[in-house]
């Protein structure tokens, strides 16, 4: 007999009757979800952060000193993602939704697939790269032209064009983090999917459920992270085999 396979699925079980019995959950996702459709992740051997260096890209400096760069760097991410679809990790967790009318989905993802599987209102805390923020009337726009004129100009005023996502050093939208906290201090289970939980807030998000609603968290990664040992369960897979899993083990 496969024990692991048999581990698993208990503890599959177990994370699904969690939710079936729950009204509020919470769902963190990384860019450990987006990985089976293609996206690169930022750490690890293949990730984005072993080629690039997140202070020549991505923070507000990087783009002061060197638009182009920046944009170019964008450019080439938006061509990568523009024809990739979701996989069965993203569906499933529409499915999900459907079943939990109270879930509420946050990621740190930029590549909009949540939003192209179908679910509903997404909290994309770090933005998205299909928008542009004018750095002079702070307007925002979507726009998915790829390649994109580099540099791209407001509409509205002829100011430069940013990527609308969080940067390092950049604080994230009040507003937005606050809605996050007032969902995390309510859940009863949080399901933490594909990150590697380095960086912060959204590495404390489990902690602070926990703590504050002694909320159920469990992690689904392809590796253990160092802070599986705090969580209640944490299962080593694929985010596309194991969300499906876990909801057909919930079932209609
Ligand atoms: P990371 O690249 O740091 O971590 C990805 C995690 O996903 C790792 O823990 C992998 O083990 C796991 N993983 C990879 N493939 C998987 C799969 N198929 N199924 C399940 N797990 C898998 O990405 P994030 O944690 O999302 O921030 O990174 C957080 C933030 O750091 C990003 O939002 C970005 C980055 O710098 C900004 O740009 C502000």
């Amino acid at each position: 007999m496969d024990t692991k396979l048999t581990v698993d699925i208990e503890a599959i079980s177990q994370v699904a009757e969690r939710i079936k019995a729950s009204t509020r959950v919470v769902v963190l996702t990384g860019a450990g979800i987006s990985q089976e459709s293609g996206v690169p992740t930022f750490r690890g051997a293949d990730g984005l952060w072993q080629s690039f260096r997140a202070e020549d890209l991505a923070t507000p400096e990087a783009f002061q000193r060197d638009p182009v760069l920046v944009w170019q760097w964008y450019d080439w991410r938006r061509s990568l993602i523009k024809p990739l679809e979701p996989n069965p990790g993203h569906y499933a967790l529409v499915e999900l939704e459907k079943r939990i009318p109270g879930l509420t989905l946050v990621t740190q993802n930029v590549d909009g697939l949540h939003r192209a599987a179908g679910s509903r209102d997404p909290i994309e805390m770090h933005g998205t790269i299909w928008r542009v923020r004018c750095l002079e009337c702070k307007n925002t726009f979507e726009n998915r032209t790829v390649p994109i004129t580099i540099l791209p100009k407001c509409e509205a005023c002829d100011g430069l064009l940013r990527p609308d996502v969080v940067w390092f050093g950049e604080s994230l939208n009040e507003e937005i983090l606050h809605t996050i906290y007032t969902y995390l201090q309510k859940a009863q289970v949080v399901l933490i999917v594909g990150t590697s939980a380095m960086v912060q807030p959204a590495a404390s998000f489990g902690m602070v459920a926990k703590r504050t609603a002694g909320a159920f968290v469990v992690e689904l990664n392809r590796s253990r992270t160092h802070q599986s040992p705090l969580f209640d369960i944490s299962i080593q897979g694929n985010a596309g085999e194991l969300l499906p899993r876990i909801v057909d083990c919930i079932g209609p």
